[in-house]
């Protein structure tokens, strides 16, 4: 058998998802515990906080409750903390890493070390310098765990970084700022410093593992593990490391060689999802329609394999161009009347009862505007469902102007109501007093859910759909009051059990999205796919099709699209208009992600870019288009 050619130049292990991977590191960390400890020594780990490590410390408490696993053996030095930062804050790392390690297992107090953020500004050098000497005196780190931020950092190495650069304060990228807006409560409140590890001691360390889950990180994984070396992406520093591995997802390693165009890899089994993925990637890397390729093209850019195949590039072409063509549609519910052998939908039932889920209030609107007004106009008999309340999203100010609100009108309509007007003092007085570190009240939070389930009902009146087609679940584990949401949990799952069991429908519609910085949709998706398992063997359930879009962030690889919905200039215009009706999440909203482009703008380029590449690739030409891919549960 021919020898795979590697394009990677660090170690790289690809799991199926983060929970396997997590417990893959969470094993070695343990394996090192143990043996320090046979050997009478201290193991002393390097650690991080972030999303990216939670379940490798879920699972160290796991092996510590449920196998005896013992810490006391165990020295950590985390990577970094917010500077200034005081320890019990929501968003200080001291408070993350009691949270979710040290205070659920035997580590001894004293043996567990972050840099110290109430510092005074002149008093951190020396601290730095110490942290460091402290590390050495241990003989290093013996276990160095990694995120990778969105800009490629390590710790908050920032890009620039040197190789040989030392524990120090270090001023936040404007990525990083922007991706700790949530945790903060706005980018304006986000610390724009942190005092950080340097790269030379993560060097040092005798092993160091990065984790990374999710399609936001593939970029930068794959710059990082293929790319030069080069201080714009630090965690490319790895690739000098004898003893450094990747273990990731498989959507956070899809942009590695392997992935993207695995056939440069290795021979590959030439299927039909295959086939589509290389003729498109063909098409667009020579820049030309999919019906003009030729046998050349295929075989200057390593399809060769696929021509000998086929024989001639004529008949791939065709065979592709067709798959795309036929995912085009105008009747996302399907077209009554009309041979639907070659549709995207079934013709029948010709009005079909439908559900849209949305994972925050504005989804619907924002990730499948135009096709939800398509599947209203054609008659169909859709449901919207909010799933969470959305409330995190809503500013302070705007809390208290819709609490005046009400106190106004009550005021001027000689409503007597002593009960608002409590609420709204109590609510001003918190507002007022809030550290940036507190939690809303639950009034104040109930408030900032009921400001986007307006926004919500008045996109779906300006659709056109009816009340009593618009449900709000709430789904408690969205209910924390903070960025950090819980885990699903079997109320969750019943709660969308029983709006599908409720309403029967044809269809489904959900977020597919897994890159959500928040994980929120990737939560609801989820609960939605084991309502669906459950119910699966329901009558109704036969013909129900579910259809996945994307979320705000990114869009499906054309590849996978199995239906798209075209829309004309005034249809995205009218998308537009439903957006905008989501007042508390235009102009700067708390918790804004990685885009500087507001919500509307995204979604429009999105959509037209899905259009150009169609048009790219031969088909005709359309202002936008919205993509769906059909789970076949
Ligand atoms: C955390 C740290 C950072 C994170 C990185 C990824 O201690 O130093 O480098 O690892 O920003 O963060 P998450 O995991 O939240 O995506």
């Amino acid at each position: 058998m021919e020898q795979a050619i590697s394009y990677e130049r660090i170690p790289t292990s690809i799991y199926a998802d983060s929970d396997a991977a997590s417990k893959a590191i969470a094993h070695e960390i343990a394996a090192i515990i143990r043996q320090k400890a046979h050997e009478d020594k201290p193991a002393v780990l390097g650690l991080a906080t972030g999303s990216s490590p939670k379940k490798v410390y879920s699972e160290l408490i796991r092996m510590h409750r449920e196998e005896g696993l013992s810490f006391q053996n165990v020295v950590t030095y985390n990577l970094d903390e917010y500077y200034p930062m005081e320890a019990d804050a929501v968003q200080s790392y001291v408070r993350f890493m009691r949270e979710q390690l040290f205070d659920h297992v035997d580590i001894p107090a004293g043996n567990w070390h972050l840099p110290d953020g109430t510092l005074p500004l002149d008093k951190i050098g020396e601290f730095c310098k110490d942290y460091e000497t402290q590390i050495e005196r241990y003989g290093g780190l013996d276990f160095q765990l990694l995120g990778i931020g969105r800009n490629g950092h390590i710790g908050f190495n920032e890009p620039g970084s040197l190789i040989n650069s030392r524990t120090r304060l270090m001023t936040l990228d404007l990525t990083t700022q922007i991706d700790a807006a949530g945790d903060f409560g706005g980018l304006a409140k986000v610390s724009k410093k942190a005092i950080t590890m340097g790269v030379q001691k993560i060097m040092e360390a005798k092993r160091v593992v990065l984790c990374a889950w999710g399609e936001h990180k593939a970029m930068n994984v794959a710059r990082a593990v293929e790319g030069q070396v080069s201080s714009d992406v630090p965690a490319s520093y790895l690739q000098l490391h004898e003893n450094a591995s990747f273990i990731i997802d498989t959507s956070a390693a899809s942009q590695l060689t392997r992935m993207r165009t695995p056939w440069m890899v290795d021979s590959v089994n030439w299927d039909r999802p295959m086939i589509k993925k290389a003729v498109i990637h063909l098409a667009l890397t020579v820049n030309k329609p999919v019906l003009k390729l030729t046998n050349s093209d295929y075989n200057e850019n390593g399809l060769s394999d696929l021509l000998a195949l086929y024989g001639q590039a004529y008949d791939i072409n065709i065979e592709v161009f067709n798959f795309l063509q036929h995912s085009i549609t105008g009747w996302p519910g399907g077209k009554p009347n009309a041979d639907d052998s070659n549709r995207p939908e079934r013709a029948y039932p010709a009005k079909k009862k439908v559900i849209l889920f949305s994972p925050h209030p504005d989804d619907d609107i924002i990730s499948m505007g135009g096709t939800f007004q398509r599947l209203h106009d054609q008659g169909h008999d859709v449901h919207v469902v909010y799933q969470t309340s959305g409330n995190i999203a809503v500013a302070d100010d705007e809390a208290l102007r819709f609490a005046e609100f009400v106190v106004d009108f009550n005021e001027k309509f000689e409503a007597n109501n002593p009960k608002a007007n409590r609420i709204y003092k109590e609510a001003a007085k918190f507002l007022k007093a809030k550290k940036d570190s507190e939690i809303d009240t639950e009034e104040v939070r109930y408030i900032k859910g009921l400001i986007r389930r307006g926004e919500a009902k008045n996109t779906c009146r300006y659709v056109g759909i009816k009340k009593e087609n618009i449900h709000f679940l709430d789904m408690p584990f969205y209910e924390t009051g903070t960025i950090q949401k819980n885990p699903i949990g079997k109320e969750d799952v019943e709660i969308v059990m029983n709006v599908i069991d409720e309403i029967q429908p044809h269809q489904i519609y959900a977020a597919g999205d897994l890159a959500d910085p928040h994980g929120t949709h990737k939560v609801c998706l989820d609960a939605i796919m084991e309502a669906v398992q459950k119910l699966k063997h329901r009558e109704y359930m036969n013909s129900c099709w579910v259809w996945l879009y994307k979320g705000a962030w990114q869009e499906w690889d054309i590849d996978q699209i199995e239906m798209v919905v075209p829309m004309s200039p005034d249809q995205v215009l009218k998308k537009r208009y439903g957006i905008f009706k989501h007042q508390s999440q235009k102009d700067g909203v708390p918790f804004q992600g990685t885009d500087a482009r507001e919500f509307w703008q995204r979604a429009e380029d999105r959509n037209s870019n899905t259009a150009k590449l169609y048009n790219q690739l031969g088909l005709a030409e359309y202002e936008a288009m919205e993509a769906f891919v059909r789970w076949k549960f």
